[in-house]
């Protein structure tokens, strides 16, 4: 095991009825001029931005609600945030939805004391020094924004889609109501089940020896997964099962199974071009690029690959690793399949002649992609040709 630190210091509060505290959660951390960010809608639907509002008026806070971020969140809404947030002096913002809202909420609060435009952030031209507070009511299980240091953002301009990090975009507290994610599309559902899953993969894949206790915990999350997701699928009401996946999705990102171990990230950036480019939802896109990319750097190292298709997908020992290693990800298909995800560009929307396109973009800043196996330009050719060709 490597060394590391770890501080993760978001106060979760888990429950039902718990986004009635948002009002005295963000007067604890220090808001007073708080701006509540939200989505395309569906927080408004359900009345729970109005459930927001009251507990922040009872709290004696002001605010302002500022709606209309994207899934992919867009660099122009967050310009027109950052706006907002300068004039109304805005001293904490209140993300409302997913891993969209949540990182589009992030950027305004890195972007509102930065001289300068919010980009020079995303494309590491300029470190991140300063950021207005970030709380969360997160409504759905997915991105695990909700305890993480990133943002993720597609520059309109350029059609890309950029990560950063700092532990300033680490929000101060998030309520997780599993309830609030009842009213979820299957779709949505399962997309946010995929990605929570490629989390732990991305850090399961690793270099480093030794981290049996990160391992068990990743592979004892996956198991988790694979039990509560088809819960579910079959019926959206289950709290206890989307109470599982809620704390999941949080465990998943927050880096508590990554600790310590080297990580490999290829199949997000794989991913992140897709959105980029064709606007597909994140966890649809990792069903098609996750498993292709296992496929691939089994040629070049199947033992992680082999330890994760005996552990948590159960194939049997008798097989080689190379074998184990298709083994599980034939498996691994099968159960994204079951919840209702695509498995190859067709499915997804994408077109087989973008790839090289799509490779130019991925490399735009980087020589070569990945830690578990170092891929160059043409190694990463051959994945995404994999995942627009793959037939069931
Ligand atoms: O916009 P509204 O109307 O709220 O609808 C959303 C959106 O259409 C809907 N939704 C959310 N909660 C709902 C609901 N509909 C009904 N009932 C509810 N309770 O779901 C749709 C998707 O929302 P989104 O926020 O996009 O989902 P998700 O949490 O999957 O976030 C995806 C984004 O997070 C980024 C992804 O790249 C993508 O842009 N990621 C962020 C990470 C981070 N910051 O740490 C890490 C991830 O790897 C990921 O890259
Ligand atoms: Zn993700």
């Amino acid at each position: 095991m490597d060394n590391f630190t770890f501080q993760a210091p978001t106060e979760f509060v888990f429950g039902k009825d718990t986004e009635k505290e948002a009002g005295r959660l963000v007067k604890k951390y220090g808001g007073s001029k708080v701006l509540v960010h939200y989505g395309g809608g569906s927080a408004v639907k359900s009345g729970l931005i109005d459930t927001i509002t009251k507990s922040i008026e009872d709290a004696g806070l002001e605010y302002s609600v500022f709606g209309g971020a994207h899934p992919n969140p867009r660099s122009g809404l967050v310009r027109e945030g950052i706006e907002m947030g300068r004039q109304l002096h805005t001293d904490f913002i209140l993300a409302v939805g997913g891993g969209s809202v949540i990182d589009s909420a992030k950027a305004i609060a890195a972007g509102i004391p930065y001289d300068g435009d919010f980009w020079d952030l995303y494309d590491k031209s300029a470190p991140i020094e300063e950021a207005v507070p970030v709380g969360t009511v997160l409504t759905i299980a997915a991105a695990g924004s909700e305890g993480s240091p990133n943002s993720v953002i597609t520059n309109e301009e350029n059609g890309l889609k950029r990560g950063t990090k700092s532990e300033l975009l680490r929000p101060k507290f998030s309520i997780l109501d599993p309830a609030l994610t009842e009213t979820l599309p299957q779709w949505q559902t399962a997309s946010g089940i995929t990605d929570m899953f490629a989390h732990i993969l991305e850090r399961y894949f690793t270099t480093t020896a030794d981290v049996e206790a990160t391992d068990r915990l990743c592979e004892g999350l996956m198991l988790g997964i694979l039990e509560e997701a088809p819960k579910v699928i079959a019926d959206p009401h289950d709290y206890q099962a989307r109470a599982n996946l809620m704390w999941t999705g949080t465990l998943a990102h927050n880096n508590t199974c990554g600790v310590g171990r080297t990580q490999d990230w290829a199949s997000h950036h794989l991913e992140h071009e897709l959105s980029g480019m064709y606007d597909v939802t994140h966890g649809a896109g990792l069903a098609v690029m996750f498993p292709a990319w296992i496929e691939y750097t089994a040629q070049i190292d199947p033992t992680r690959a082999a330890q994760l298709a005996h552990r948590v997908f159960g194939v049997s020992n008798d097989l080689n690793d190379h074998e184990a290693a298709i083994e599980g990800v034939r498996r691994f298909r099968s159960f994204l399949k079951s919840i209702g995800m695509p498995l190859n560009f067709k499915e997804l929307g994408c077109r087989r002649g973008d790839i090289p396109r799509l490779v130019d973009k991925l490399f735009t800043n980087i020589d070569t992609e990945g830690v578990y196996a170092v891929l160059k330009p043409e190694d990463c050719v051959k994945i995404y040709e994999a995942a627009a060709d793959y037939e069931d």
